[in-house]
């Protein structure tokens, strides 16, 4: 008589198997379930920054000389929000919730200048009046002020390390000590990674005192030839 095959899975293996293949479907399901319901699954923890919208004062515009671009540092409030929202509510005073912070960030202003065909300075639009008065300008000499000033953050437009000015063989321009940034006096992109020009202030002006204030907030804008995303 033949003996009986021994079957090769017990009912013991059998509900081990099960077992692991619920926690293995468990694994592969429950990420993609909470994909699809963030929106209703939320989370307690809270992370959000606040800047300030309001003016900073950056300085006098009669420093920024033709040719040279001028740094200034300046102060944005911040208000930085993080914590378990349970805790915060039971504990308002909670040490990582709303604390308030200063944010100090530079800005280069030049002269728009127009470049040769060989690279090098051309003519630098620095109005001649600022020669003889630092302030108490008339609204046409903001204007003429205004129309030929480049705001600029001092933050890289790769990945935002803080840009320097230059000068190699007697032409200045910014570069970025990261990855080789480089930028010309007028903040437009000259080589290296950088996606895009450096960023230009959105709002700012220049009050009769001789001095520029800024609000937080930048333009961007892509090369249109840039490939993206570059990232080192
Ligand atoms: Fe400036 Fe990369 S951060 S080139």
């Amino acid at each position: 008589m033949t003996e009986l095959q021994k079957d090769p899975i017990t009912r013991s293996d059998f509900l081990g198997f099960g077992f692991i293949g619920a926690i293995m479907g468990a694994i592969l399901t429950i990420p993609p379930v909470a994909f699809v319901l963030g929106p209703v699954i939320k989370t307690d923890v809270l992370g959000k920054s606040d800047i300030s919208k309001g003016w900073q004062e950056v300085g006098k515009v009669s420093e920024i000389k033709a040719g040279e671009p001028k740094d200034f540092t300046i102060e944005f409030p911040l208000t930085q929000s993080y914590g378990d929202k349970s805790i915060q509510e039971k504990a308002p005073s909670s040490p990582r919730s709303n604390k308030q912070f200063t944010l100090r960030n530079a800005v280069w202003a030049s002269w728009k200048t127009k470049y040769k065909p060989n690279g090098s300075q051309g003519k630098v639009s620095r109005p001649s009046f600022l020669d003889q008065k630092t302030e108490g300008f008339s609204q046409s000499e903001i204007k003429e002020i205004e129309k030929n000033l480049n705001v600029l953050s001092n933050s890289c437009a790769h990945l935002g390390c803080p840009v320097r000015w230059v000068i190699t063989e007697g032409e200045g321009e910014f570069l970025c000590p990261c990855h080789g940034g480089l930028y010309d006096i007028n903040g437009d992109y000259q080589g290296g990674p950088p996606p895009r020009g450096m960023y230009h202030y959105k709002t700012w002006e220049v009050r009769e005192n001789g001095k520029l204030y800024v609000k937080h907030g930048y333009i961007i804008q892509d090369r249109p030839d840039a490939t993206q995303p570059y990232v080192v």
